[in-house]
């Protein structure tokens, strides 16, 4: 057995208590033997996002996504069922499926091995001449797969409990704010390489503290004073009234008032819906090494074509929204490098305010308790 030293597992003044409890220690956004726990301990473990469910809806659809280093594909069989696989050729390796989109069959790009929707291996070539090849052998690794209140969720621990046995009334609350997830249509992707830990990613979306500084428009579109987060087991609630239609992020029709209500799921996946016409957008952030990110940002409609409004939001959240995150998560990367800084404190109001920062801690302790860390 690996046996952890002593440093890398000390939590510091971290507490169980959000009000008293400081922030992970730097070394826990820096260190590669930390990363590496996580990935076994966290990402391989845990339910993930893969895509929104209309997306691999008809007989042959699939999509991929990726599971820390993991190249996973959700295929729909010309049977109908949806099963998840990873997304690697059996003969030497060769990743299969790109993207989304819809096939016959699965073709391997290298040499043309070909395998059913289901996974079963169909031909390879030469088959006949290759002493005691049996097919069966090859067939695509399984893993595991849950549709989930319009989103399918893949683990590659096929062990795990249910996803459904522990999110309690999220997926009702998400539908209930958004009006109509299973209908809505895949309009658009966002895609960001970012320089920094997933955790420090995750946890600017976990806090508003930051918005009045860093989000002038946002802070127009919301009621900010009113947003409030709350925690529940493996997620937690953003809620907030909306702002004024023509506000300064983007404008919509009086008559599309809405809340703005966004839902982080553990341990990297955030569902968000934003004022103006029914809409969901997933972010989704995940590690490509212990100091990078890559983080989808997808935008679901009633209509695959977005209106003026949605194209809008969009330019928004790729213009404004993004670029002010993906700024301050970058410099604090850095600063967690810096010899001045070891830990900070966690600014936990008791009236958890709008500018609370006990949604972070939420998060460290899910953390830590999946590490075997918590103190
Ligand atoms: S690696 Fe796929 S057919 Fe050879
Ligand atoms: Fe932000």
């Amino acid at each position: 057995m690996n046996v952890i030293p002593r440093h890398i597992c000390d939590t510091g003044k971290f507490s169980s208590d959000p009000e008293k409890s400081y922030t992970l220690p730097a070394h826990y956004y820096i260190d590669p033997e930390i990363y590496a726990r996580e990935r076994e301990a966290i990402f391989f473990k845990s339910w993930n996002y893969a895509c929104h469910a209309g997306q691999v809806a008809e007989a042959g659809a699939f999509a991929t996504c990726m599971v820390a280093d993991q190249n996973i594909a959700v295929t729909r069989g010309h049977d109908g069922v949806l099963r998840a696989f990873y997304n690697v050729c059996s003969h030497r390796a060769h990743e299969l499926l790109k993207g989304c989109g819809k096939a016959n069959v699965i073709t391997c790009p290298y040499h043309a091995w070909t395998y059913h929707m289901d996974g079963g291996l169909r031909t390879a070539v030469g088959q006949k001449k290759v002493e005691g090849f049996a097919r069966e052998e090859f067939a695509l690794k399984p893993v595991r797969l849950e549709e989930h209140g319009g989103f399918v969720f893949v683990n590659l621990d096929l062990a795990a409990a249910p996803l459904a046995g522990a999110t309690g009334s999220l997926a009702d609350d998400i539908n209930g704010f958004c009006g109509n997830v299973p209908e809505l249509k895949f309009a658009h992707r966002l895609s960001y390489e970012i320089k920094a830990n997933w955790k420090t990613v995750v946890e600017n979306f976990l806090e508003c503290y930051h918005c009045s500084v860093a989000h002038p428009a946002f802070v127009d579109l919301v009621d900010i004073e009113n947003y409030r987060t709350k925690t529940y087991g493996i997620y937690s609630s953003h809620i907030s009234p909306p702002g004024r239609p023509d506000n300064a992020a983007y404008r919509f029709s009086e008559g599309l008032t809405r809340d703005f209500a966004a839902w982080w799921l553990w341990p990297n996946a955030t569902f968000n819906v934003f004022p103006g016409p029914t809409n969901i957008t997933v972010l989704h952030m995940m590690p490509t090494g212990p100091e990078t990110t890559l983080e989808h940002f997808d935008f679901f409609f009633l209509e695959a074509n977005p209106s003026e409004c949605e194209r809008q939001a969009i330019h928004y959240v790729d213009g404004t929204l993004q670029p002010e995150d993906i700024g301050l998560v970058e410099s604090v990367q850095r600063g967690l490098h810096s010899r001045g800084y070891k830990q900070g404190r966690l600014m936990v109001d008791r009236d958890r305010s709008f500018n609370s920062e006990h949604g972070l801690h939420h998060f460290h302790s899910l953390v830590l308790r999946q590490l075997g860390d918590l103190p």
